[in-house]
């Protein structure tokens, strides 16, 4: 069919992918420039765990994340209004913040791998890949602290840090919380440690490039709640793929929460379902201390039969549909959503 006159003059709109390599290599300059004040073995470690080098300090070819929550600072700035380097100052800081995270948490977690690679604790010891947060998370209170706007991006980025620390801090006593019987996890009390664990630093992500650059604090507080339902439903897609994603592309391991007894929602939702399934899942997880592999690939099978992949996914639609409400009740200066709007949809559709 001939494309009709409009279609041939408008530009066809970027991709997730585009997008999220747009915003990469608008960040990558400044990100670069702070993590080279690092401390050199510092500074190395915070590199690989990026993909920019190998163990050693030389190049590398590796994938580093996805950039979720640079390009949520860099599209939220632009979608207010804001100056272009709030958004860069704001895709630092959270980028910072975000990998400082993910050092720790593969600490908390025991997990050997992360982005197709070994770990940073694996690879340089546990209390290196400690301190390399640390260093990560001073980097990022640094790079606030000398950018116009910085006191109202500190109050973001210090409020939403508490949450990340106090829903990890749920994360790791929901282990050792028992499956089944009064004292077992709610999906409410999940939904509660999902948005602060990961909806914090999405809300944050979102709301400080316009804070940063002086946007009304009504704006910045409805792009910090559209960006806390984003990160709730990106934890819960997390936690599938956790258990039935591609490791390939994920970049790390299965099951890993189903051996470390994490209270995914996953498998919360299949437990609470009443379905034969579900007694079978709850004897079965309970019969052990630690499942090994053959006990995880059962039970993941258990939770697919009493519904919680469904479940899971249904939910994390839902907080979707809350980011969608949000957007469409915003009025902002910038140009239109529909980059953000895709992105947004792409944490719940993504498969890594
Ligand atoms: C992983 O986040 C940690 C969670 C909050 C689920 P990402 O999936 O964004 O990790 P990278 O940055 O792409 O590796
Ligand atoms: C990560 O949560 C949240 C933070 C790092 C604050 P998870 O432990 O569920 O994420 P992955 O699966 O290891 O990336
Ligand atoms: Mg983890
Ligand atoms: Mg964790």
């Amino acid at each position: 069919m001939t494309p009709s006159a409009s279609e041939v003059l408008a530009p066809a709109a970027p991709s997730v992918p585009q997008l999220l390599d747009r915003c990469r290599d608008l960040v990558r300059p400044a990100l670069t420039e702070a993590v080279d004040r690092l401390h050199p073995w510092l500074g190395e470690m915070a590199a690989y765990s990026f993909g920019w080098c190998e163990v050693g300090g030389g190049p590398a070819e590796a994938s580093g994340g996805k950039g979720v929550r640079q390009a949520l600072a860099v599209l939220g700035a632009e979608a207010a209004g804001a100056p272009r380097r709030s958004g860069i100052a704001a895709a630092v800081a959270v980028e910072l913040v975000h990998t400082f995270s993910l050092l720790h948490d593969d600490i908390m977690d025991g997990d050997q791998t992360r982005r197709r690679r070994a770990t940073v604790w694996k690879t340089y010891g546990t209390g290196p890949a400690v301190l390399a947060g640390d260093a990560l998370f001073a980097l990022a209170v640094e790079t606030l602290a000398l950018t116009p706007g910085g006191p109202a991006g500190m109050r973001l980025l210090s409020a939403a840090l508490s949450d990340v620390v106090s829903g990890q801090a749920d994360d790791l006593l929901f282990a050792i919380r028992p499956w089944t019987g009064p004292e077992r996890v709610r999906p409410g009390e999940y939904r509660s440690m999902a948005e602060r664990k990961t909806g914090a630093l999405l809300g944050c992500a979102l709301s400080l490039g316009p804070a940063l650059g002086g946007a009304p604090p009504a704006t910045t507080a409805a792009l910090e709640r559209v960006g806390r339902h984003a990160g709730t439903a990106f934890q819960i897609v997390d936690d599938v793929l956790g258990i039935w994603g591609d490791p390939d592309m994920t970049g790390k391991p299965v099951h890993g929460d189903l051996r470390e007894r994490k209270k995914s929602y996953p498998v919360l939702a299949a437990l609470d379902a009443p379905v034969p399934a579900a007694r079978r899942l709850a004897a079965l997880l309970e019969s052990v201390e630690v499942p090994d592999e053959a006990l995880a690939r059962r039970a993941a099978a258990l939770v697919a039969e009493a519904g919680g992949r469904t479940a899971a996914l249904a939910e994390a639609r839902r907080h979707l549909a809350a980011v969608e409400r949000g957007l469409d009740e915003l009025e902002l200066a910038g140009p239109p959503l529909g980059g953000l709007r895709a992105l947004l949809g792409f944490l719940v559709r993504r498969e890594a």
